[in-house]
């Protein structure tokens, strides 16, 4: 499969550019599974990453010329010259590989040019990582090529660097590690403090249970805007409490914090999230350690509460999946990923996947919402080398 894929992304690059590629490089989306808007509060996640995964054939060059393709997006090769290469002068897809290059270039890293064709089938705005997939592969086929000997967390915190400055997006850092260290059949429980990570064995298959993705098809519109703002909502509860970031904000000291906010309504919601997200993480870390897997349900759902009641990032769309789906009776249910549109996933034991994935689809055509994607998801290989 894999190398069927390789092949084809290889003979595309050697149409366009005129020879084999160095190589073939993918690196995957991912779904969160708890853990959300934690990251840029140096708290805890728990993603793992999808089958779906961004492909790179890409070859060096040495004359400082960077030139990019996409199966994805109409149009022919992009050419840039590397010494051009400057934060938020591109507003198109070209700005996450060249991001990287930038990112590369400006820590030091001996890159000098070149020649990229990608084909991605981790689907874009649905909440599913499809940037960090772009960014992350073109990062590790760089390391390779150029001999930077960089590890997967290094190449993240440089990726994360390109969309903060380069792309001009304030995200945190969970979706490039993600994408960069996840293990096939693990969830990564990621400390996004210090980037310390242990691999959560997660083979619901062998439990008879399923993770279903809903991607709900509502792009995540103004979300930007949404995200700086509540990130910087948090930065103000850190400020005010005196902490570094939420995370230094024991679950323990929850009530005592929130009083001292005082009147900070919309703030006290946000540390309330932060605070909470970070003990459901942890709670559902230990119920998969001693063999608890069903009991994670309940957990799902509460910080599917949390991200709609306190920190207001959900729609009616993904509220209308987790109801559903809770109702024709799934084990737990939450949107995951930035939220106000993208997708929801489901907890269900595998004799009733039909039955909720009809229920979602009937209750979406009554409500007159596009029809959802409904897909199953395994936790998948991070970014790796094909050919
Ligand atoms: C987006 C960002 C991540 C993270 C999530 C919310 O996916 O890219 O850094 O903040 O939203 O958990």
């Amino acid at each position: 499969m894999s190398e069927a894929v390789a092949q084809t992304v290889a003979s595309r690059f050697s149409e366009l550019y005129g020879a084999e590629p160095d190589g073939v490089w993918a690196a995957p989306g991912r779904v969160n599974l708890i853990g959300e808007h934690t990251d840029y509060n140096d708290g805890f996640v728990m993603p793992f990453a999808l089958p779906h995964q961004a492909v790179a054939a890409v070859s060096r060059r040495a004359d400082g010329v960077l030139r990019l393709h996409s199966a994805d997006v109409e149009g022919g090769v992009s050419e840039l010259r590397l010494d051009d290469l400057a934060p938020e002068s591109d507003k198109g897809w070209t700005a996450y590989p060249a991001g990287v290059v930038w990112a590369l270039r400006e820590a030091g890293h001996a890159v000098t040019g070149a020649d990229v064709h990608l084909a991605s089938t981790v689907p874009s705005g649905a909440g599913l990582s499809s940037s960090a997939a772009l960014e992350i592969v073109v990062a590790l086929a760089l390391n390779d090529l150029f001999s930077l000997g960089l590890r997967g967390w290094q190449l993240a915190r440089l990726c994360q660097r390109a969309e903060n400055v380069y792309v001009g997006a304030p995200v945190g850092i969970m979706d490039q590690t993600a994408s960069a260290c996840c293990e096939a059949g693990h969830a990564l429980f990621l400390d996004t403090r210090d980037l310390s990570q242990k691999q959560i064995p997660f083979d619901l298959a062998a439990e008879g249970m399923r993770l279903l993705v809903v991607d709900t098809q509502v792009k995540h519109a103004h979300s930007e805007g949404e995200y700086g703002k509540r990130r910087a909502g948090c930065e103000k509860g850190a400020a005010l409490l005196g902490v570094d970031a939420l995370r230094d904000i024991p679950y323990a000291g929850l009530d005592e914090a929130l009083a001292r906010l005082g009147d900070e309504e919309e703030v006290r919601r946000l540390v309330r999230h932060v605070v909470t997200e970070d003990e459901r993480v942890e709670r559902v870390v230990s119920l998969l350690e001693s063999g608890q897997t069903r009991a994670i349900g309940p957990v799902l759902v509460e910080g599917h509460a949390s991200l709609r009641d306190d920190f207001r990032i959900s729609c009616p769309e993904l509220d209308l999946v987790v109801d559903t789906a809770l109702t024709a009776g799934a084990l737990g249910a939450r949107m995951t990923g930035g939220g106000f549109g993208g997708s929801a996933i489901v907890l269900a034991e595998e004799a009733d996947v039909d039955a909720i994935t009809k229920a979602i689809t009937e209750a979406f055509a009554t409500a007159n919402f596009p029809t959802p994607r409904v897909f199953e998801a395994t936790p998948s290989p991070g970014a790796h080398r094909l050919t």
